[in-house]
């Protein structure tokens, strides 16, 4: 680690962003972003900045990409809370969803020496070896949003995220519900599943959960990815459409594949949500979501929340005052129905 003073000053201002709450989500595209190869090292600042930038937190975060409003969501969070006045300074990353890319800019950040990398894994796998690299180097690893299956968990320091089993029980939960009160819990009901990204957390807690609470009515069709973008969720929403024609239940794994999904019913000349004849269940609860379930098209969306700069910035501050923390650390989310959406959406902050 190449520096170790942070001002009393850069603190309060980190305070008063931690008192002021989360990062708030614009539209601002995370592709935008440099990648790591142009990104400049610290070593590169002009002389008249030098002594300033010696005082920041240098940390490199490895994003998934921009596949979603999730993810715009998340990445201007950091972007937001990274910043000179708080005491940062940030590489960022965009991964373009490929582990290799991660992998790559991991080592980008150990050459340049970072303090600190945040990594939110495309995948659970594969990441023994460069993570061991980054503990040889001295820099501390700390997850976020999505998890890593390593066979050492010292290789990072700490998880920070949403719980996609609990999602994906919670989903399954509200389903069973909203049947009952149709009186239709005694139903045969088809459902298909839109996966995120195979491997991801997201996609494996989130299957997981649902499929831990299936009914002994409820038939799974079909399960396939849609990489958690909304043009592979049409596509693959299409294909079931073609192969299926007794769809009761669509499960997107997040917000922008069920609105490609819905996209795919109507063209097909279907309908969805509280009227329709496809029930549509999300995750994520972005502000897109709402406008979909205030316009009548889905019906819920299990909460996933991606505002972590400020939760990973608050570890961080914890860690340089020699304090510990939790090795796992979950999210509080909520379930967000299409009755409740009219009087929420003005709260949500991404
Ligand atoms: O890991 C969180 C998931 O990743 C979100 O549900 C999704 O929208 C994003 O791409």
């Amino acid at each position: 680690m190449k520096r170790k003073v942070l001002s009393v000053l850069l603190s309060a201002a980190l305070a008063a962003t931690l008192m002021t709450g989360c990062g708030q989500a614009t539209s601002e595209p995370a592709a935008e972003a440099a990648p790591a190869e142009e990104a400049a090292p610290a070593e590169e600042a002009a002389p008249a900045e030098e002594a300033a930038a010696d005082e920041l937190i240098v940390v490199g975060y490895a994003q998934v990409g921009a596949e979603s409003d999730w993810r715009t969501a998340n990445t201007e969070s950091f972007k937001t809370e990274f910043v000179e006045a708080n005491g940062y300074k940030l590489i960022f990353d965009d991964a373009q969803q490929k582990q290799e890319n991660q992998i790559k800019a991991i080592r980008s950040f150990i050459q340049q020496e970072v303090d600190y990398i945040v990594l939110a894994p495309v995948v659970e796998t594969g990441w023994d070896t460069v993570l061991q690299e980054a503990k040889e180097a001295g820099i501390p690893v700390i997850l976020s949003d999505r998890m890593v299956d390593v066979a050492d968990d010292s290789l990072y320091e700490c998880w920070v995220g949403g719980n996609f089993v609990k999602e994906g029980e919670d989903a399954a939960g509200w389903l069973s519900e909203y049947l009952t009160a149709q009186g239709r819990a005694d139903e045969e009901i088809n459902i298909v599943t839109l996966q995120g990204t195979i491997g991801a957390s997201a996609q494996v807690g989130r299957t997981e959960g649902f499929a831990s609470k299936m009914a002994d009515t409820w038939t799974m069709l079909d399960m396939q990815t849609g990489e958690f973008t909304q043009s592979k969720g049409q596509e693959v929403m299409e294909s079931f459409l073609k192969q299926y024609d007794d769809i009761d239940v669509v499960v997107a794994e997040n917000d922008n594949m069920a609105f490609g999904a819905i996209d795919a019913i109507k063209a097909a000349g279907k309908t969805c949500g509280p009227e329709g004849d496809i029930i549509i269940i999300s995750f994520d609860a972005v502000k897109a979501a709402f406008e979909s379930m205030i316009a009548g098209d889905m019906n819920v969306s299990v909460e996933c929340n991606p505002l972590h700069g400020p939760r990973v910035s608050e570890i961080i501050q914890t860690l340089e005052s020699g304090g510990t923390v939790d090795k796992v650390m979950y999210v509080d989310e909520g379930v967000f129905p299409a009755e409740t959406a009219a009087d929420t959406i003005g709260s949500r902050a991404y």
